[in-house]
């Protein structure tokens, strides 16, 4: 791990392989160990670099909502500090909410693009509101109430029961979150823009990855994002929830290396 020292922050991230540079930003609320398996393979090709996003794993929390326009521009940031002017952007969830807003900040930046199991719309009036009672409680209780809410939706049913090592491995990394960093991350999902508009206009090659089970942005979302990206690879992954990479690593995997 190194941390590189921008806008403010203290950033961490892993940096592995040499080749043509991909950045891979995890979910909410992770952190970077979330793509140990697909370093492990991309790097045999690519320099694969996966930071901690503003206020998960060990980069700094800061108390205002992170925008995912904010994290986008911290990661730019990162990028000027490893001199790299293109890569290829790749996102799970919330880290695909910041590629979004990376490639509407940043086009000329991105060679292509990866979205998993990830949405262009906006927050309804009610995940808004549920959004900010997660982050109060966090503030509050600590990462516990966050677990709870979202350790169900975030794994499919046969992994719950017949998984525990991943389970634990997704527990973990929530509750090793700062609650100050995720109340401000679900303070800055809440706010951010529709993107289906820049849909039309994103013309990289673009993979869209999506468990079958997911159940917090289910494939119908995936499909909206295939259909409106000229030229989008789509692929659904059967028997996989939200976290597909996870879930089913192999498969994921493949689909990175498009065998
Ligand atoms: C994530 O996995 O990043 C979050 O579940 C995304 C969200 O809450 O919208």
């Amino acid at each position: 791990m190194t941390k590189a020292h921008v806008r403010g922050l203290e950033m961490a991230y892993d940096d592995a392989g040499a080749g043509v540079p991909v950045v891979l930003l995890h979910g909410f609320p992770f952190n970077r160990s979330l793509w140990r398996e697909q370093v492990a393979v991309l790097s045999q090709n690519h320099r694969v670099i996966t930071p901690d996003l503003r206020g998960f794993g060990e980069t700094t929390a800061t108390d205002e909502p992170a925008t995912m326009e904010t994290m986008a521009e911290d990661v730019a940031a990162l990028l000027d500090e490893l001199k790299l002017e293109r890569v290829v952007l790749g996102g799970l969830s919330m880290g695909g909410y910041v590629a979004l807003a990376f490639y509407r900040l940043f086009p000329q930046r991105v060679r292509a693009l990866m979205l998993a199991d990830t949405r262009p719309q906006a927050d309804t009036e009610e995940a808004r509101r549920n959004r900010e009672t997660l982050a109060t409680r966090a503030l509050a209780e600590g990462m516990q109430p966050i677990a709870d809410a979202m350790l169900p939706k975030l794994l499919t049913p046969a992994t719950q029961t017949e998984r525990p090592e991943i389970v634990a491995r997704v527990r973990e990394m929530i509750m090793s979150t700062s609650p100050v960093g995720a109340a401000a991350a679900l303070r800055g999902m809440a706010l951010r823009r529709d993107q289906t508009d820049l849909l039309p206009e994103i013309d990289v090659p673009t993979l869209i990855i999506v468990g079958s089970e997911d159940a917090i942005t289910p494939p119908q979302d995936a499909e909206l994002m295939h259909r409106a990206i000229r030229g989008s690879l789509f692929k659904v992954i059967a028997g996989a929830g939200h976290c597909s990479n996870l879930e089913r690593p192999d498969e994921f995997n493949r689909a990175l290396t498009n065998q």
